[in-house]
């Protein structure tokens, strides 16, 4: 089955909003959250945004573009916001977009922005078809435009580094 037989779904069919409170354990000693904390939680909240979007499980193929533009404190607030911003044929790419709220005063900042990429796949592990994304907002447009430029650029990186470290293995050309 290809993704054309699907029904297309929108962006807000499988928005994901996630927060949760900063612990101790979340931090170093400063007091500031890991920044591979704040990775996990944007993984979890993209995977299920891809997951509900495609009914089907799926895997991260790649992140990019993860900022750190503000630290992140014990006892703040974290809400992830987790949206499907393309879809290609098996590929889904996810935005998620970080905020801290402090809860006692209510001042709330943007902290992070990451893009994922997963792959829906079937029980074999192989990857499938998912429904096409509906493009509804003149926003949704541009972020489809601009995800399709970076899925294009991923993948034109991808296979630079690998014939790279295809020259680099033993028994390759360059070895
Ligand atoms: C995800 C996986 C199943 C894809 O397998 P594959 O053999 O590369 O499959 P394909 O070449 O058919 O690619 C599938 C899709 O992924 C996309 N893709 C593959 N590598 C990619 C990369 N580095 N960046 C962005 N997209 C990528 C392809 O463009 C294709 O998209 P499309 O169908 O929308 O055109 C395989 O790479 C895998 O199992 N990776 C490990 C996943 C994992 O363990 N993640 C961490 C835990 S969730």
């Amino acid at each position: 089955m290809g993704a054309d037989q699907f029904e297309a779904k929108r962006v807000a069919e499988s928005r994901v909003v996630l927060s949760t409170m900063m612990n101790p354990e979340h931090a170093n000693a400063l007091g500031h959250v890991h920044g591979g904390e704040i990775m996990k939680l944007a993984d979890e909240a993209a995977g299920l945004a891809a997951m509900r979007h495609a009914r089907a499980a799926a895997v991260t193929v790649a992140i990019d573009s993860m900022t750190f533009d503000e630290p992140i404190y014990v006892g703040n607030m974290v809400t992830l916001i987790a949206e499907l911003t393309y879809t290609g044929r098996t590929s889904m790419e996810i935005r998620v977009a970080v905020s801290a709220e402090d809860p006692l005063t209510g001042s709330r900042v943007h902290t992070n922005l990451a893009y994922f990429v997963f792959v829906a796949i079937d029980p074999q592990g192989k990857p499938q078809p998912v429904p096409p994304l509906a493009i509804e907002t003149p926003q949704e447009q541009l972020r489809f435009q601009q995800a399709q430029e970076r899925q294009v650029e991923r993948i034109r990186r991808h296979e630079r580094e690998q014939a790279l470290r295809d020259q680099e293995l033993p028994g390759g050309d360059g070895a």
